[in-house]
């Protein structure tokens, strides 16, 4: 499959760019048979990737007590969704309810705005994926969850098109949804605004909000929308000490 450039600004050093392209084709390369390959993961994992996996588990054991499903809001290669079913095979194998739904065009950004500024440089269609790149997740989803109970039962769905108009849409469908975890990556202000107003009414005390671009003045999108629809105000913006770009917040 050949993968677009996603376009945007990336923070990385010459040198650290270089590093991961040898690492990458080290990865290619690899000599491991194909049987052992998957357990031996961990060879690849750098630092700054591993820490993006301990921070979903540590998120992940705040949920446990909490019910509802997991959305994700944002896809892409749907890596952080794999990561969750994962996470759910570990910790509550048993919890049919724990759906995992994950919302993007799976075509790459769809409105982009002034609200987004200019840092960026993204424009509509950027981190746009493979066309058929939606049948390939959700082949590697059911994979994942064939390895761990309830097999029978599907407990993910993956919801393709326009978050400004798939959101809602969902929503309507499914009004016995209850959100304990909701995780904004679509990095822009309009369907970030929507999937925020949405879903106010399916949070409960003890929801879970994980975003990763707060704060953030190449993708400054987020927070005019967090702003715009629970206030920062009362909100209480935490983070964990091994990722600096993602935070969440507890609903109170
Ligand atoms: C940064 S990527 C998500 C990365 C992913 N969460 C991960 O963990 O790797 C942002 C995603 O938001 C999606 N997106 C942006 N605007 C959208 C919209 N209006 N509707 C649906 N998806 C959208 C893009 O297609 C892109 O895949």
């Amino acid at each position: 499959m050949k993968t677009k450039k996603h376009k945007a600004v990336v923070l990385s050093s010459m040198k650290e760019k270089n590093v991961q392209k040898e690492f990458a084709g080290h990865f290619k390369v690899s000599p491991l048979p194909e049987e052992e390959l998957l357990s031996n993961l961990g060879l690849f994992l750098t630092s700054k990737n591993l820490a993006r996996i301990l921070f979903f588990y540590e998120i992940y054991k705040k949920i446990i007590h909490t019910h509802g499903v997991i959305v994700e809001f944002g896809v892409r290669w749907g890596q952080t969704l794999s990561i969750m079913s994962a996470l759910r095979g570990i910790f509550e194998p048993f919890n049919r309810h724990r759906k995992i739904i994950g919302f993007d065009t799976f075509k790459g950004f769809k409105g982009v705005s002034k609200r987004d500024g200019r840092l960026s440089k993204c424009k509509d269609g950027s981190f746009s994926v493979p066309s058929l790149y939606k049948n390939y997740l959700d082949k590697v989803l059911e994979l994942q969850e064939a390895l761990n109970p309830l097999s029978h039962l599907k407990r993910y769905e993956l919801v393709k098109g326009d978050a400004v108009k798939t959101i809602p849409d969902y929503f309507r469908r499914h009004p016995e949804t209850i959100i304990s975890l909701a995780i904004f990556d679509f990095d822009i202000y309009k369907p970030t605004k929507v999937a925020l107003e949405t879903i106010k009414p399916n949070l409960c005390k003890g929801s879970i909000l994980v975003f990763d671009e707060l704060c953030d003045d190449i993708f400054p999108g987020e927070t005019i929308a967090l702003k715009e629809t629970l206030g920062l105000n009362k909100l209480r913006i935490e983070r964990l000490p091994m990722a600096s770009r993602i935070s969440y917040l507890e609903i109170k």
